[in-house]
């Protein structure tokens, strides 16, 4: 059975989308879950959560050691201005550092309990797509679209407006000067062993889990 595994928990995901201070290494966020097995079996969800993500964390908080990296920023910080980063080191340190911030709002925007779409989110959706289900609709085609490993996320661009880009590996959108709010993973480790070659099917299902609230939430402190 899955089983959480870090000491951080909701005071990471504070660290992560809430406040700007951090003197910490960085670490995954604590999920409100213990199992989505209807929709991401524990298998998946236990590999994904416990092996990927956390060897990324590990993985990019060896290489800032090694910068001598003192933590006085957030990782969203620091993916926005990687000129903090030495040229020598930088690609390896920003591939860990996407696939930390990609994996962290994934697992984030997942919920096991049944939510609403806040209508205020339903609102501010019809503002750049025609309707819920068109945007639903749009971010599932561009999810399919992706060739090989990454990501489809749904982000605020430079003037505010809501867009849904994909990215590849684990290139953020952050590095593009976009923000994301929400984010479906389909490298092949997030749907695999449940789903075959059906990513379509994935993607159908694990959108029914997300939750909105916390997509809206981010919305608006991005506005601040
Ligand atoms: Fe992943």
């Amino acid at each position: 059975m899955y089983k959480l595994s870090n000491k951080c928990g909701k005071l990471c995901e504070k660290k992560i989308y809430y406040t700007g201070d951090t003197k910490m290494e960085y670490e995954r966020i604590k999920l409100d879950y213990n199992s989505l097995e209807d929709v991401i079996d524990d298998k998946t969800l236990d590999l994904h959560y416990n092996v990927h993500y956390k060897n990324y964390t590990q993985k990019l908080n060896e290489l800032l050691k090694k910068e001598n990296y003192n933590y006085n920023y957030t990782p969203i910080y620091l993916a926005k201005n990687i000129d903090i980063i030495a040229m020598e080191n930088r690609s390896e340190i920003l591939y860990n550092l996407g696939g930390y911030l990609n994996h962290s709002l994934y697992f984030f925007n997942l919920t096991d309990k049944k939510k609403d779409i806040p209508n205020n989110f339903i609102d501010l959706i019809k503002k750049d797509f025609s309707s819920f289900n068109s945007f639903k609709e749009d971010f599932i085609n561009m999810a399919l679209e992706v060739k090989g490993s990454g990501y489809t996320f749904l982000v605020i661009d430079k003037n505010n407006k809501l867009r849904i880009v994909n990215m590849t590996n684990q290139d953020t959108p952050y590095y593009y000067g976009f923000t994301p709010i929400m984010t479906i993973d389909v490298w092949e480790h997030s749907y695999y062993l449940k789903y075959y070659y059906d990513r379509r099917e994935y993607l159908e299902r694990v959108f029914n889990i997300i939750d909105f609230e916390k997509v809206y939430n981010l919305y608006l402190i991005n506005q601040e």
